[in-house]
């Protein structure tokens, strides 16, 4: 006799938070939390470079404000994104008296988004926590929609989970202090947005590559304010990436594979901007885009200072092994997201992720990494 108890668990979520974004908005975190708390008591997670350029200030302000709070730190870089961290920084957390009513910020660039946001997700099953990106990676793309993730020795982001921020402070005068090398590997994400969704940010990119090479405060905001915007429709729309979700990863799946050839040594950024590069030719070898907007697009990545090829070797068959690694292979062959027109992606099926064979790839990148 077999007894069937049905535990009935559908639940409607409201998972709702702003994204806040001005210049000067780190100063005035504190009286925020102060106005909206989310706990009796906050762990600043950060690493070991943003500690000293903008975590002590921040908890000596909230301090200030009388709000109970501690600075955890970890070394700075992406060999810190594994689970060995994450034990730590609960460690950390336990000594430091945070427990289930106190919440998280995460104040650094994606590296510090990613292991502080699951660090909050499965701390004591789940505390709050609130994103506070200093990188232009970070503050245009890893900062909202609560992807959280850490590497493992087989890949990027394999363990993780979708866990939403309770809010986004976007300062960008944040960035003021970001080295330049790393400032123009995060214009790759802004280029991202134009070529997958917005043709007017496309153009306004073409147009101001000046003004943004030299972070222009006007400048600057409206190209965050652009990218955040896109970044939250997309997010609103297919928040668990079932389908439209996946064109935030434009030149991801070849960037993905490019950072673990390179060890995870070479800048997020600028792997992205040769995985545009790739990804773009392969779109025009496939009859989806045509060559003259790939090519305004590789003009663009390269007039702001994006590299088309690593500063490594690459050969076609290390590629794509490599790109047999990343969660983007389904089933055998390798999913790509592609452009139709610069601000449009193309669909088959209604879907986004277009598969490519092994030995469609294979000709292709013969052609493309000549
Ligand atoms: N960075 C891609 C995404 O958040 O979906």
């Amino acid at each position: 006799m077999i007894e069937r108890l049905h535990l009935d668990l559908r639940r409607t979520v409201d998972e709702s938070y702003d994204i806040l974004i001005g210049h000067g908005l780190f100063e005035h975190i504190p009286v925020d939390l102060k106005i909206s708390p989310l706990g009796n008591k906050y762990a600043i997670i950060t690493d070991s470079e943003i500690r000293d350029l903008y975590g002590w200030k921040l908890l000596e302000n909230l301090e200030g404000e009388g709000i109970k709070a501690c600075l955890i730190d970890f070394p700075a870089g992406e060999e810190s994104k594994n689970l060995d961290m994450v034990g730590y920084l609960v460690r950390r957390l336990l000594e430091n008296r945070i427990d289930r009513k106190s919440a998280i910020i995460a104040l650094g660039g994606g590296v510090v988004g990613d292991l502080g946001g699951f660090t909050a997700s499965v701390f004591m099953r789940g505390i709050p926590y609130v994103q506070v990106p200093t990188t232009l990676m970070a503050q245009v793309d890893s900062s909202i929609g609560g992807k959280t993730a850490v590497d493992t020795s087989e890949g990027k982001n394999i363990i993780g989970a979708f866990y939403q921020p309770k809010k986004v402070y976007i300062d960008p005068s944040l960035l003021k202090t970001l080295p330049e090398r790393e400032f123009i590997s995060g214009l790759a994400e802004v280029v991202k947005y134009g070529v997958i969704c917005d043709q007017s940010l496309f153009k306004y990119l073409e147009e101001n590559r000046d003004k943004i090479k030299n972070r222009e405060k006007d400048t600057l905001l409206h190209i965050v304010k652009a990218s955040c915007r896109i970044k939250k429709e997309v997010v609103e729309e297919d928040p668990k990436e079932e389908n439209k979700r996946a064109i935030l990863n434009y030149g991801h799946t070849p960037a993905h594979a490019l950072e673990r050839i390179s060890g995870y040594k070479c800048l997020h950024g600028d792997a992205v901007s040769v995985g545009m590069m790739v990804s773009g030719g392969i779109s025009v070898r496939k009859g989806f885009w045509n060559e003259d907007e790939w090519n305004r697009q590789n003009r663009l990545l390269e007039s702001l200072g994006l590299p088309l090829k690593m500063d490594f070797k690459v050969s076609v068959e290390d590629l794509i092994e490599a790109l047999h690694y990343d969660k983007k292979a389904e089933g055998g062959a390798i999913m790509f997201v592609l452009p139709r027109r610069i601000g449009e992606m193309a669909l088959v099926n209604g879907k986004y992720k277009i598969p490519v064979s092994e030995s469609e790839l294979r000709t292709f990148l013969r052609s493309i990494l000549l």
